[in-house]
């Protein structure tokens, strides 16, 4: 008899078709609203297999639910959403889809910087509410990128990759990261510091960090006085590395310059969030990495996981 597998939101049928013929597959029917938790605790008591996103908190109540279950397989690299070690303990495995989003992401964040360091949304609304009059020396001049200082908060395969981005632009690249990186040293130029240096010394301080209790508002109050005034912060890991509301001070004190968001403390944010109020703040609906071809390769890999597993093979991707 065939596995059963539960996929909490609907996808393209490209991607599950050739999957059909190996599982069972019930599937949330909303491809823009998650699945409402009393469904989906009713929906994994008989699967063996759980596809899952970032927006499905799966604590220890969903898992004692899953008397069946075997794996629960996150279409996102970050797994904060997910009590791993209540998994551990019934047997379940995890796993996330690294390396297939790390140069999409790597993309976005450094769209970010740019985007931010060169008030490139600013300008564009200037132009939209027809504010557009002259050509002049400082209208919407912002703040170069080349052969400034990037600071690297996480230095992971995507904190690697923006550090490649970094180098093109002839940058200075410092990393903090639990472990040294030889080859970012080597090979980029990568300079190690702790994270005080990074703060000071840093033109644009990027959070590639994963959450976790240890990381939890790692960017706080002290964190961001600790930035030069001219300083640019940017995240695209998770919006609860930082207190935004802190942030949010710093900003509005003008203790640093302008910050790009990928990511929120509770997302999604609405139009009357503090951080939305500013012009030298640029938000993103946690689209790191949004582009059709990646989302659709961490869905196949999702899919590969639960095979594999319900197989009896190891995951690819295990976290
Ligand atoms: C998205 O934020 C991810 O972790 O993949
Ligand atoms: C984190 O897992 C990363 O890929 O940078």
């Amino acid at each position: 008899t065939k596995s059963s597998i539960y996929i909490t939101r609907k996808l393209p049928e490209e991607v599950i078709e050739p999957y059909r013929k190996l599982f069972h597959i019930r599937m949330w029917e909303r491809e823009d609203v998650p699945v409402p938790r009393d469904l989906l605790i009713k929906e994994v008591k008989d699967a063996d297999g759980l596809f899952c996103l970032l927006t499905e908190k799966i604590d220890q109540e969903v898992l004692e639910h899953a008397s069946h279950l075997k794996i629960v397989a996150n279409m996102a690299v970050g797994y904060d959403n997910i009590d791993v070690k209540a998994a551990a303990k019934l047997g379940i495995t995890v796993t996330n889809t690294p390396d297939v989003l790390t140069e999409t992401t790597a993309d976005l964040a450094f769209a970010l910087l740019m985007t931010t360091a060169r008030r490139m949304m600013e300008a564009s609304d200037y132009i939209k509410a027809d504010h557009w009059q002259y050509w002049s020396p400082l209208l919407l001049a912002g703040s170069d990128i080349h052969h400034k200082t990037i600071g690297i908060v996480g230095m992971g395969r995507i904190g690697t990759a923006i550090a490649r981005r970094a180098s093109g632009f002839g940058m200075d690249i410092l990393y903090h990261n639990r472990s040294r990186h030889p080859r970012a040293e080597e090979q980029l130029h990568a300079v190690y510091a702790d994270f005080d240096t990074i703060l000071g010394k840093s033109d644009f301080v990027v959070s590639v960090i994963p959450l976790t209790k240890e990381t939890e508002r790692m960017f706080d109050q002290q964190a961001f006085e600790k930035m030069k005034q001219s300083g640019i912060f940017i995240n695209v890991s998770r919006g609860g590395v930082v207190d935004e509301c802190a942030l949010y001070k710093a900003l509005v004190k003008k203790e640093i310059r302008a910050a790009g968001l990928d990511v929120f403390e509770k997302e999604p944010i609405r139009k009357d969030h503090p951080l939305l109020q500013l012009e030298n703040v640029v938000c993103l609906p946690h689209i790191g990495s949004a582009s059709v071809e990646t989302r659709m390769e961490m869905a196949r890999l999702c899919l590969e996981n639960i095979r594999n597993v319900l197989n009896g093979e190891e995951p690819m991707t295990p976290v």
